[in-house]
């Protein structure tokens, strides 16, 4: 019997989705003896198949099963054949309110051997955490449509931002910039133009710095930090920013840091009141679905950041280094053309050599 054993939902979900989440459970298979730990996986058929089948999208039962694991591995969810948002909205967006995944936490780093499209630009140049707010924003659902369809049509996306909401991950920023050895954190917002939220932001950050006089603070505006973000990687270390702003911004990130391929995130629930959940950054890649043509190298770094909220640090390095020892591999083998069960292979072989 492992000393550990983790009772995880798996949700491999559309495209691609299950494709890559079936070699992140490959590789997190291969850890597991290693660090007496096992896994006690029950996988769900959510996504663009049930919905069709059923028109359900996230029913109320499978939420109060979800609720009962320790953690949740999605792959992606997403079809053309589904409209645009029933399944963000009604599964994605749906299961980071319910279960107050306020942290979405993705690491833009540029591991060694991976190819960046930025000129001068080594590994150490680019390495930040971004902790996006998970609930709040424009993504909060509020707003509405009058005088549909007619030339006088307004809709309206109301931007939610709660001093309680902002607070709170605010101060997971600031944790976590200080646990980190250039200890800065830039809050990235618009605060000259949203003025309202942009100063609750700028207020919070103040406030809670006072807490933190080791961790120096920054601020720019999220189009400047854009630029940055290019031209000048290494002035981020830890970002903190708002929902609509941080998904926008990581996808930049992934591009700089050799592409969505390789973008990892968590949802987190810091308190653990209810269970993170672990998805790469990409979407279901409908353009390549079932051609084993995805990098689940994504997935896999997902998993490790799983492993980091789980308490498993051990495993979780083991698979990083795995992934970095890899990487490094592929830049050596050059044109090398894998499928994404040999990359999974490949990762999985190298974890399980690793104590
Ligand atoms: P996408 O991330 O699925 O694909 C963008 C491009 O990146 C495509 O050319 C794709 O082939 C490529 N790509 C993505 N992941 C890759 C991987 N692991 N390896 C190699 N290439 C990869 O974004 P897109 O096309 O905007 O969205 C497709 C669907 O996914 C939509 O329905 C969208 O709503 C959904 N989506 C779901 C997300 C989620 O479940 N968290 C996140 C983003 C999009
Ligand atoms: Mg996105």
């Amino acid at each position: 019997m492992a000393a550990r054993t983790v009772k995880l939902a798996v949700i491999p979900g559309d495209g691609i989705g299950p494709e890559v989440v079936a070699e992140g459970l490959k590789v997190l298979s291969a850890a597991a003896p290693e660090h007496d730990l096992a896994f006690d996986t029950t996988s769900y058929e959510l996504g663009a198949r049930r919905w069709h089948a059923t028109g359900e999208t996230l029913p109320d039962s499978v939420e109060a099963e979800l609720r009962g694991h320790e953690a949740i591995f999605l792959g992606a969810v997403g079809d053309p054949s589904v409209p645009s948002g029933v399944l963000e909205r009604g599964l994605l967006l749906r299961l980071r309110f319910a279960f107050s995944h306020y942290v979405n936490l993705r690491p833009v780093r540029l591991y060694p051997g991976v190819t960046t499209p930025l000129a001068d630009v080594a590994p150490e140049d680019i390495d930040m955490l971004v902790v996006r707010e998970g609930t709040e924003g424009p993504y909060a659902g509020m707003g509405g449509v009058v005088r549909k369809g007619t030339p006088h049509e307004i809709a309206t996306q109301d931007s939610v931002n709660t001093r309680f909401g902002v607070e709170r991950v605010v101060r997971y920023a600031f944790a976590a910039a200080q646990r980190r050895p250039r200890r800065r954190l830039t809050l990235v917002h618009k605060d000259n133009v949203l003025s309202f939220a942009g100063e609750l932001w700028q207020r919070v950050v103040r406030e809670v710095g006072a807490e933190y006089p080791d961790v120096s603070v920054d601020y720019l505006h999220v189009d400047a930090a854009t630029m940055f973000f290019v031209s000048q990687p290494q002035r981020f270390d830890v970002v903190v920013t708002d929902n609509l702003f941080g998904d926008i911004i990581t996808d930049l990130g992934a591009a700089v840091a050799g592409g969505i391929g390789l973008a990892a995130s968590g949802n987190i629930n810091p308190e653990n009141d209810f269970p993170s959940m672990f998805e790469p950054v990409h979407g279901s890649a409908p353009d390549i679905a079932g051609q084993g043509k995805a990098d689940p190298t994504a997935t896999i770094l997902s998993a490790a950041i799983m492993l980091d909220h789980l308490g498993l640090e051990g495993a979780a390095r083991a698979v990083e280094r795995a992934v970095a020892e890899d990487l490094l591999a592929r830049a050596k083998d050059g044109a090398a053309e894998r499928s994404t069960a040999q990359i999974g292979d490949a990762i999985a072989e190298r974890v399980a050599g690793q104590g």
